[in-house]
């Protein structure tokens, strides 16, 4: 399973790629406000600088919501770098969208997708990722993590390339779910992946190791 960092952060993307785990990068309008980049200027030299560091796909949406505004700005943000995907919100026009840059050859991925039938359609339009919001689900008392298994039966049904990036996701237990049901990339924030290494038996058992190396 592929791990992406779920943030804009440029210390943060940095640390998980000096960790040589990363495999590519998500933002989105709220992590960039985060990070307080503002003006489109600066926004365009972000996700330049993101691109600089790491090695993988980084995910960078689009703020319009038709079409021709959607294609406008996705064509001005491929172009910024190789390795920029066009993120583009699952609503009709977006879909619209997914199909032209899917023609053209520029890699898209589907993002605010909570159901099954959304994935579908993604698919069907033939985007790179589909992001399903586990965490959000979970947030209103629905299983985040059934929706990743619903979509994974589907495009294993009829061999549907796009690949399942499970997204709003919280914490280890999320990534260890997605990795046993099969989601191609988890994109997660940086605490959450370095949960994984934490174990109580690994530090004691280490502690003891190097104690009894001195004797
Ligand atoms: O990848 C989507 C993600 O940024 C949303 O996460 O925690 O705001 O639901 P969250």
């Amino acid at each position: 399973m592929k791990f992406f960092i779920d943030t804009a952060n440029l210390a943060q993307i940095k640390e998980a790629q000096d960790l040589g785990v990363l495999d590519g990068v998500t933002t989105n309008p709220s992590l960039m406000a985060k990070e307080g980049i503002k003006g489109q200027e600066n926004i365009l030299k972000h996700y330049v600088d993101i691109c600089n560091i790491v090695t993988g796909d980084v995910s960078a949406e689009v703020i319009a919501t038709d079409f021709d505004g959607m294609v406008k700005e996705g064509e001005a943000l491929a172009k910024l770098h190789p390795r920029i995907v066009v993120k583009i919100p699952m609503i009709k026009e977006g879909v619209k969208a997914i199909k032209y840059f899917t023609e053209k050859g520029i890699k898209t991925n589907c993002t605010l997708v909570f159901s099954a039938g959304q994935a579908l359609l993604a698919a069907k339009a033939g985007a790179t990722y589909v992001s399903p919001f586990i965490g959000r689900l979970d947030d209103v008392s629905t299983d985040g993590l059934s929706l990743i298994e619903d979509i994974r039966v589907i495009y294993d049904n009829f061999g549907y390339e796009t690949q399942i990036l499970a997204a709003s996701v919280r914490h280890p237990m999320h990534i260890i779910e997605c990795a046993k049901i099969g989601a191609d990339v988890a994109t997660c924030p940086l605490s959450a992946i370095t949960a994984l290494l934490k174990h109580p038996l690994t530090d004691s058992g280490l502690a003891q190791f190097l104690a009894d190396a001195k004797k």
